[in-house]
């Protein structure tokens, strides 16, 4: 198959990925150039971050979060890199994921702010959950990230903060939510979520862009990046959404990328009147981070941690 847009200019370049839903056959040139132009578009469309703003970029050590991060290095932004080390031993996960963001930091010479979770608190993710008596590592593990994300972010004054959440992610989200019309997470699902009572804004600038779209723009730009996920293994029901979407995109294409912006143009605006009067916050007792207890919820799971 040959390049669309080479084509048009009267040159014979072979293409190396064809993106089925869009009916669009890419060179590697044109294929980054079309990526990082829907990273823009997705940026000015919901006005995401103006470009003197820096913007603190949480990157995992995955493909999605460090193709993300440059991306908006090559579009121009003032990006800094923002990792959590969770301490998580199995397979030197988390050690191999900082050595992988630490060597993507290096290479293109911009700087990565690490909040070691073991030395700051005392404690690993997976000895905090057990701590806490949770089973489901995962969710006390996206409780400390999105705590910490607001805390760094307030610390060293960014006032927007961008994850690498991808249409896959996205889209399933969204049929999770649908199948148990959770009304107040579908007023709530949107690339943005605005800046609001001391968090910082939280934008996902590559909401409209397929997993397999986020891991060829990493291998075309020869990006290391960690493959295998984390051993606590995410819970089984959002890869089943993800199956289902995928079957349902196989059979028509382009499913996955009109479920998610139908929703947002014509459903979410629906659900907007569900969400709830937000409770009024006060600062946490202890870390002075913004909350609807006198403690906040990470500040009272450390501190029964340590009574025990
Ligand atoms: P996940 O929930 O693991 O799919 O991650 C979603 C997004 O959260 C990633 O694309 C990153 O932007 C961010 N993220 C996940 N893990 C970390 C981490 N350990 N440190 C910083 N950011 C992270
Ligand atoms: Fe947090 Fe897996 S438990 S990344
Ligand atoms: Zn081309
Ligand atoms: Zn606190």
């Amino acid at each position: 198959m040959l390049c669309k847009i080479c084509k048009s200019k009267g040159r014979r370049n072979k293409a190396v990925i064809y993106l089925r839903h869009h009916r669009l056959a890419l060179c590697k040139e044109h294929f980054i150039e079309w990526f990082e132009r829907q990273t823009e578009k997705a940026i000015k469309e919901f006005k995401m971050f103006r470009r003197e703003e820096k913007v603190l970029v949480a990157v995992s050590g995955g493909k999605d979060s460090l193709s993300l991060w440059f991306a908006l290095h090559r579009l121009g932004y003032e990006t800094y890199g923002f990792h959590i080390s969770l301490g998580i031993e199995g397979w030197n996960y988390s050690q191999k994921s900082l050595e992988v963001c630490r060597r993507f930091s290096e290479r293109i010479g911009r700087p990565l702010l690490v909040f070691n979770l073991k030395e700051e608190f005392g404690y690993s993710i997976e000895e905090i959950a057990e701590g806490s008596g949770r089973k489901d590592v995962c969710s006390v593990c996206g409780t400390f990230k999105r705590y910490l994300m607001n805390k760094i972010a307030r610390e060293k004054d960014f006032r927007v903060v961008a994850t690498g959440h991808n249409l896959d992610d996205e889209s399933a989200l969204l049929l999770s939510n649908v199948m148990r019309w959770e009304l107040g997470y579908l007023g709530r699902q949107y690339p943005v979520l605005p800046e609001e009572g001391g968090f910082a804004r939280k934008v996902k600038p590559f909401c409209f862009l397929t997993e397999k779209e986020t891991v060829s723009y990493a291998i075309l730009n020869g990006i290391e990046f960690m493959e295998t996920g984390c051993p606590n293994a995410k819970e089984a029901t959002s890869k089943t959404y993800k199956q289902a979407l995928a079957f349902l995109e196989h059979e028509m294409p382009g499913t996955k990328l009109r479920f998610y912006k139908e929703f947002l143009r014509k459903a979410r605006p629906l659900f907007e009147k569900e969400l709830k009067k937000e409770l009024e916050l006060n600062e946490c007792e202890i870390c002075g981070m913004p909350t609807t207890a006198p403690v906040c919820s990470v500040c009272r799971t450390l501190q029964r941690l340590r009574e025990c």
